[in-house]
């Protein structure tokens, strides 16, 4: 099998690297041996052996019927889009990492490769290395989805993980991991939920079989996250994670991403520094979770390469994904149960009394002035009113 890898970045090297390390356990795998004929990109590459296979057209590629296998990993929409488009109606299977595309257009593409009876394998587009695509696709087959909560994104994890345990600030954390080269320069994808909340679209699709557009699920990031909301938490026994959550309540689905405190006993309470982890509900299967490295260089590329082996192994036969392009309407988070962990001035402990039913009272060493408190579970939208009334100075959803 001869396939063709579009972009050289990080993901690209990795796949080139990947497949080249190891074309014999690979070939076993496949059932034949995979030989990389082309790698697109713009650059030049002086001295790398990729300068053996590189070309910087894309038709040559598109039109070369002895490609079988196009593994698109440049990112972006466009020109990726087009060009996964051309390819799978010119009957070439595609294996991509790149989540913008996957969210926006997965449905349509899939059904293309459906008609072609091709294959459009996303498994690293999701939490990198960690296989989560085809367990929902071919193994969470039985039951019904009731839960998907991951921490989908490596860089806020990180943030979260030194703010705690060094007891930094959100802004000291972020500089810090931005000059090592952890964070972007422009750090919003991942800071403020966007990267995150485009996975869990994807993820959503899957478990419910229909389109759940990312610009309606419901978007918090990290950046109001305070030491000091951290420190209460520690003193309760308790952490702040950033989930990427969807559930089906009562046959409505509700999708967010947004900061959470959560206890010890919680699943993902032990998941810390860059890891992703994925923690799925099934009606008859109880929980599941699925854990490991959820970018970098090698630990996608051996997601892609996976598919690439999948994609080999079932050539002329499409393997069935239901995601159907029919829109999922995503239930007013108004309407959704919470419990809030939220902080007032200390001057307006009697109001928040009256106002909530406090379930429990938390303390930090340290801080004074303030009264902290856990509400009762609660519609949103009579929280948001509730707290209108109260100068708050922070709040969490929380899991306690
Ligand atoms: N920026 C992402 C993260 C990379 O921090 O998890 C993987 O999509």
């Amino acid at each position: 099998m001869k396939v063709a890898i579009l972009g050289y970045g990080t993901v690209g090297s990795g796949v080139f690297e990947v497949i080249n390390s190891n074309p014999e356990g690979i070939a076993r795998r496949a059932g034949e041996e995979i030989e990389i004929k082309y790698v697109l990109d713009l650059r030049e590459f002086p001295g790398d052996p990729v300068e053996k296979v590189l070309v910087h057209d894309f038709s040559r590629i598109v039109n070369d019927p002895e490609v079988g296998v196009i593994i698109e990993v440049m990112g972006g929409v466009e020109p990726a889009y087009s060009f996964v488009k051309e390819a799978l109606l010119k009957g070439k299977s595609v294996c991509t990492s790149n989540k913008e595309l996957v969210a926006k257009h997965g449905a349509e593409l899939l059904e293309i490769a459906k008609q072609k009876k091709e294959n459009f394998l996303f498994e690293a587009s999701v939490a990198g290395g960690i296989p989560i695509i085809r367990p929902l696709n071919q193994s969470l087959t039985v039951d019904e989805i009731q839960e998907v909560t991951g921490i989908l994104n490596g860089t806020t994890n990180y943030i979260l993980t030194k703010m705690r345990d060094e007891g930094l600030d959100f802004d000291v954390v972020l500089a810090d991991a931005q000059a090592k080269g952890y964070a972007e320069r422009n750090p919003a994808a991942d800071v403020d939920g966007y990267d995150a909340g485009r996975k869990i679209a994807i993820l959503t699709s899957l478990a419910y079989g229909m389109q759940v557009d990312f610009e309606d699920i419901y978007i918090e990031g990290i950046r109001n996250i305070s030491k000091n909301d951290i420190a209460y938490a520690l003193a309760g026994g308790a952490d702040i994670k950033l989930f990427a959550t969807s559930c089906a309540v009562d046959g409505r689905v509700y999708a967010m991403v947004a900061p959470r405190m959560i206890n010890r006993s919680h699943p993902l309470y032990s998941v810390n520094d860059v890891f992703n982890a994925i923690l799925v509900r099934g009606n008859f299967l109880g929980d599941v979770m699925f854990y490991g490295k959820g970018a970098g260089k090698l630990p996608t590329a051996s997601a892609v390469v996976s598919d690439v082996v999948d994609a080999v192994k079932h050539q002329g036969k499409h393997v069935m994904t239901i995601w159907n392009s029919r829109k999922l309407e995503l239930a007013d988070m108004g309407t959704l149960m919470s419990k809030f962990f939220v902080r007032v001035p200390q001057s307006q402990k009697a109001k928040a009394q009256e106002l909530f039913k406090v379930e429990r009272e938390f303390t930090a060493p340290g801080i004074e002035g303030e009264y902290a408190f856990l509400t009762s579970a609660m519609p949103e939208s009579e929280f948001d009113q509730a707290a209108g009334q109260l100068k708050v100075l922070s709040r969490i959803r929380a899991e306690l």
